[in-house]
C-alpha cells in the first residue's frame, strides 16, 4: 500500500477505511483510554492527529512513538470530533521504524534561529524551515515556468570558468595543484600552465557572459544555477554560495529589461501567494507581521523607477545624518538602499544609470560617457535583489571599458566575437534566489533560506 501525504489526507473530500501514513512525530499525549500523536512528513504545515485506542494490539509501540522518531499508521481517515482538524485517522496499526530519544534536539518549539543553523541537517524538520523550504521548492519551479510560458530557453552555463564576469576579484581558484609544492614559471610565480585545466580556473561568479552568447544566437534566455564569492561580507545577506537567475534578452534594451524585472517578481510573489499560501501566513504570524500587507503592496503597485543621480539628490534632501555620506560617484550602501525602498518611495524600485566607475566593464556606456545603463532592483527590508544593465554591444567601446576595468581584451575574444558578428542590442539581470526568498518569507537572514549555508567560515555539512 502507498502513503497518503498528510498534506492530501488534510484536504481530503470524504472519509477512508485505509490509509497509510508515514511520517515523524510532533508530538504525543497520552491519556488513559487513547494517545494522540501528532506526524508531520513536510508535504505541508500541519501534521495529521492520529489516534491509537490503548486496546490496539499494537498498543505497546506507543510509548516508543517519541517526539523525533518516525512512525507508520493504518487505519481510517475519519472526521475529526476534536478542535483545530477537520480530518484524523484513527489507527489500526501503528509500528515505529526509528526512535529517538530524549536527545533528539526538536523537542518543542522556542530555538533559536543561530541554534537551529547549528543542526542545518535536522531544521527541516521544524515548522519554519519547513515553511522556508516548501517555499524555496515551489519558487524554483515557478521561476522555469515563468520563462519557458514566455519562450525563454534555459542555458546551462559552466560552474568552473576562466572569466571573472564581475571583476571584483571575488573568485574561488579552482586548482588541482598540490599547495604545498606547486609547479613555479621562471619568474618564481605558480604555473598554471600546468593545472588541470592548464590555465587559472574559478568558480564561476555568475553565468552572465555565457548566457549572452546564448542570447545572441537563440534571442532569449535564462540561467539557473549556483554561483560562488569569495566576499569576506558577513552581513545577513551575503553567501558565499547562492543560486542566480540570469534572464539574457537580445533585441531589448534597459527599459524591457526593467518591465522583465517587475512582471518575473511579481510574479514570483503572486505564486508564493496562490501556493503557499499556509507557509505564508506562519511566516506573516511568527516571522514578519508586515509581510502580507507588504507583499500585496508589492502586487498592486507598479514599481518605482529612479536614476542614480536622483538617487543621491534624494539622500542628501532627506536630511539625515549618514553613516556612509555619500556624494555622486559613491556607491550607495545598504543604509541609502534601504532609506531609498523604505522610506522614501515605500515599496521596490529600480535605480538605473549608475556612474560607470562604480559598474562592471561590460555595461553600455550613454552618451554622457561617465554613466552606464545599469539597473539595480531595491525593495524593502533588503535592499538589492537584482542586479542587471543593458549590454555594451559596440566592440571598440567594450574593448576601451575593459582596458579600463584592468582587463586584456586578447582573455575575451571568445566574448568580443559576439560584438564582432552580428552584434545587437541586448540586456539582462541577474536574481539572487535567496534575497528573493528572503523578501516573500519575511526571514532576516540568508543563512536560513538556503540548506546549508556558505559564509566566511563555514562550511560544515
Ligand atoms: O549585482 P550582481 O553582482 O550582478 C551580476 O552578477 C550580473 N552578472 C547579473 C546579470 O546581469 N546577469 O548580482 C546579482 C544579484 C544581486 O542583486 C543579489 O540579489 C545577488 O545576485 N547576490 C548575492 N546574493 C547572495 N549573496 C551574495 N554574496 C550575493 N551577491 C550578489
Ligand atoms: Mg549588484
Amino acid at each position: 500500500m502507498q502513503r497518503t501525504p498528510v498534506k492530501a489526507l488534510l484536504s481530503a473530500t470524504q472519509p477512508s477505511d485505509d490509509v497509510l501514513v508515514q511520517g515523524w512525530v510532533r508530538t504525543r499525549r497520552d491519556s488513559k483510554a487513547f494517545s494522540f500523536i501528532e506526524i508531520n512528513d513536510g508535504s505541508c504545515l500541519k501534521g495529521v492527529q492520529v489516534i491509537a485506542d490503548a486496546t490496539l494490539p499494537d498498543y505497546p509501540e506507543v510509548s516508543r512513538a517519541a517526539t523525533g522518531a518516525s512512525i507508520e499508521v493504518r487505519g481510517q481517515l475519519v472526521a475529526s470530533k476534536g478542535q483545530g482538524q477537520q480530518w484524523e485517522v484513527v489507527a489500526r496499526t501503528l509500528k515505529v521504524l526509528g526512535e529517538a530519544d530524549a536527545t533528539y534536539p526538536l523537542q518543542k518549539k522556542g530555538h533559536s534561529l543561530e541554534f537551529l543553523r547549528e543542526i542545518a541537517h535536522l531544521r527541516p524538520r521544524s515548522n519554519l524551515f519547513g515553511a522556508v523550504f516548501r517555499v524555496r521548492s515551489r519558487l524554483a519551479f515557478a521561476i522555469h515556468e515563468f520563462f519557458q510560458s514566455r519562450g525563454f530557453l534555459y542555458v546551462h552555463t559552466p560552474i568552473i570558468t576562466g572569466s571573472d564576469c564581475e571583476g571584483a576579484g571575488e573568485l574561488f581558484r579552482v586548482s588541482t595543484l598540490d599547495p604545498k609544492a606547486p609547479p613555479l614559471t621562471p619568474e618564481g610565480k605558480v604555473d598554471y600552465a600546468q593545472d588541470f585545466f592548464a590555465r587559472p580556473t574559478f568558480l564561476t561568479v555568475s553565468g552572465q557572459l555565457e548566457a549572452e552568447a546564448f542570447a545572441t544566437a537563440l534571442a532569449n534566455v535564462y540561467t539557473f544555477g549556483p554561483t560562488f564569492r569569495a566576499e569576506n561580507s558577513n552581513t545577513s545577506r551575503h553567501a558565499a554560495e547562492f543560486w542566480m537567475i540570469e534572464p539574457e534578452m537580445a533585441f531589448c534594451d534597459l527599459w524591457g529589461n526593467m518591465d522583465l524585472a517587475e512582471s518575473f517578481v511579481k510574479h514570483l510573489v503572486r505564486d508564493a501567494r496562490e501556493h503557499c499560501a499556509a507557509d505564508l501566513e506562519f511566516f506573516g504570524n511568527f516571522v514578519d507581521k508586515g509581510l502580507s500587507a507588504r507583499l500585496d503592496f508589492v502586487l498592486d503597485r507598479p514599481f518605482q523607477r529612479c536614476s542614480y543621480t536622483e538617487a543621491i539628490e534624494i539622500l542628501n534632501r532627506s536630511g539625515r545624518t549618514w553613516e556612509h555620506p555619500v556624494q555622486w560617484g559613491d556607491n550607495l550602501q545598504s543604509e541609502h538602499e534601504r532609506f531609498l525602498a523604505e522610506e522614501h518611495f515605500r515599496g521596490p524600485v529600480t535605480v538605473h544609470d549608475y556612474p560607470r566607475t562604480l559598474k562592471p566593464f561590460y555595461m553600455r556606456v550613454n552618451d554622457d560617457g561617465r554613466t552606464v545603463r545599469a539597473m539595480d532592483l531595491l525593495v524593502p527590508g533588503i535592499g538589492e535583489i537584482i542586479g542587471g544593465s543593458q549590454r555594451e554591444e559596440r566592440l571598440p567601446i567594450l574593448e576601451e571599458a575593459m582596458r579600463a576595468h584592468h582587463l586584456s581584451p586578447a582573455d575575451y575574444g571568445w566574448y568580443l566575437d559576439l560584438r564582432r558578428y552580428g552584434t545587437v542590442p541586448h540586456a539582462g539581470f541577474g536574481l539572487g534566489f535567496e534575497r528573493l526568498l528572503m523578501f516573500v518569507t519575511g526571514v532576516g537572514n540568508i543563512r536560513d533560506v538556503i540548506p546549508f549555508a556558505r559564509t566566511p567560515g563555514n562550511a560544515a555539512y
